[in-house]
């Protein structure tokens, strides 16, 4: 009897311990996560694609040579984040890059094609930076809005 009670107890000190882990448990799926940087990185690449367009409309090619290498090389997410996304991506990774490879040359291309003054040319090649961020969305914003958000 002695030896029951003293279970109970333990059994009540247990409960009582996991109760607050529950509550965090709660508030972590809760509350809405945190934009990831990628996001950061695909909103500057978003103004920088309507700062383009705008400077074509002017024919404002100095413009256009000078954003282009930016849109390029824009940067990537830091490192935890990058290994976070190539986990999630697993054998889509190869598929991914592959967009990302594909902005990274049209836009070089098109920042060539602006430099010798060729309007027609960035046009064409901006047709190929958009193709490539459309291509990339299309395969994998939701599943990763889905993934890193818990929302589409
Ligand atoms: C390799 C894949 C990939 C490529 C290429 C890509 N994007 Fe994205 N983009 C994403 C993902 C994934 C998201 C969703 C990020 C999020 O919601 O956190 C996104 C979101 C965005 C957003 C919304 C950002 C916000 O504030 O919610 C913009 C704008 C954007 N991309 C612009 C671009 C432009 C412009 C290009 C081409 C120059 C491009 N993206 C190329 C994967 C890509």
């Amino acid at each position: 009897m002695n030896h029951l009670k003293h279970l109970s107890v333990r059994a009540i000190t247990l409960a009582a311990a996991m109760l607050p882990s529950a509550a965090i448990l709660h508030a972590q799926t809760a509350a809405p996560a945190k934009p990831m940087a990628l996001q950061t990185v695909m909103a500057t690449l978003g103004r920088d694609m309507q700062t383009v367009t705008g400077a074509i409309s002017r024919e404002d090619w100095a413009m256009v040579a000078r954003l282009a290498p930016d849109i390029a090389h824009h940067p990537a997410p830091p490192l935890s984040e990058k290994l976070r996304i190539l986990g999630w991506l697993g054998t889509d990774a190869g598929k991914f890059r592959g967009f990302d490879a594909q902005v990274h040359e049209a836009a070089a291309a098109m920042g060539e094609a602006a430099a010798r003054g060729d309007g027609q040319a960035v046009i064409t090649r901006l047709a190929t930076v958009q193709q490539s961020c459309l291509a990339c969305h299309q395969a994998f914003r939701k599943s990763f809005r889905e993934h890193f958000y818990g929302q589409p």
